[in-house]
């Protein structure tokens, strides 16, 4: 049984068929990157895995369980978390207390040690390398800092399934190669308090930044106009002529 199982997906705005019957799924600890043109469709299908958006037909299934229908926090619960393309932080409140309010709601396991939310939130942001941001408000932020902080409260929540849309946006060559040691860190050693003995992290990464996401991945999904027209590893889809056609160009990645 997979991990996470998408069955024809289908998603529409207005006349616009955002996502058309979709169905793909993601092992536990894969990296799977989902990438294609701007419009085909990756912001949407992965706001309805994070059950941010309904779809208007098709199922979801996490560890086997129908969760089409559920809300955004029962998916939180689950063991789905992610970070948006635009960020949404309480921009009023400092970057410490925009982890402290996910922690709340950490999912917890055997293995929990009990610990402040306080202690919780500070270990997260060293993680993601912001600590020295702590008392800044969210407001204040960079575009780069910002998607750290997303990252932070996606991973606060404690996920098995944690979902990146574009998290190199905004980041410097230094910073994208220090999130992609945190990315592969996490997928070898999860979340400590899990309540799956997993070990580690799978994921699902938008990214535009094809030759640094190609360095993560396991396997990449390509979306275009709604639809999948790729699947496999790295070298696979770089070489495939569809992909080539549609997204990459003949120059390569
Ligand atoms: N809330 C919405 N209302 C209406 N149309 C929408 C909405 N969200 C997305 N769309 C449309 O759905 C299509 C897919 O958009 P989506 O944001 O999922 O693409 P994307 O692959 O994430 O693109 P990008 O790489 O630019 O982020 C686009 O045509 C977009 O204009
Ligand atoms: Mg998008």
């Amino acid at each position: 049984m997979s991990f996470l199982q998408v069955k024809g997906l289908t998603k529409r705005f207005g006349g616009i068929t955002a996502v058309n019957d979709v169905s793909f799924s993601v092992r536990r600890n894969e990296i799977v990157g989902l990438i294609g043109p701007n419009g085909a469709g990756k912001s949407t299908l992965v706001q309805m895995l994070m059950r941010a958006q309904n779809p208007d037909s098709g199922k979801i299934y996490f560890h086997g369980e129908d969760i089409t229908r559920l809300n955004n926090w029962q998916a939180v619960h689950r063991g789905i978390a992610g970070s948006f393309q635009c960020t949404r932080p309480f921009r009023r409140l400092p970057v410490i207390a925009n982890v402290m309010v996910p922690c709340t709601v950490r999912r917890t396991g055997k293995k929990e040690v009990k610990t402040s939310t306080q202690i919780q939130a500070i270990e997260i942001m060293k993680k993601v390398g912001i600590p020295h941001l702590a008392k800044t408000l969210a407001a204040k932020l960079s575009q780069g800092d910002l998607k750290r902080l997303e990252i932070a409260r996606a991973l606060a929540t404690c996920p098995d399934l944690m979902i990146l849309d574009e998290p190199f946006g905004g980041l410097n060559p230094g910073e994208i190669e220090m999130l992609s040691q945190l990315i592969k860190d996490l997928r070898a050693g999860g979340c400590s308090d899990s309540p799956l003995d997993s070990g580690g992290l799978s994921m699902i990464i938008i990214e535009h930044k094809l030759s640094e996401l190609m360095k993560i991945v396991d396997r990449v999904v390509v979306l275009c106009f709604g639809e999948i027209i790729a699947e496999g590893t790295p070298a696979e889809v770089t070489q495939n002529e569809k992909v080539i056609e549609a997204y990459i160009g003949k120059e390569g990645i």
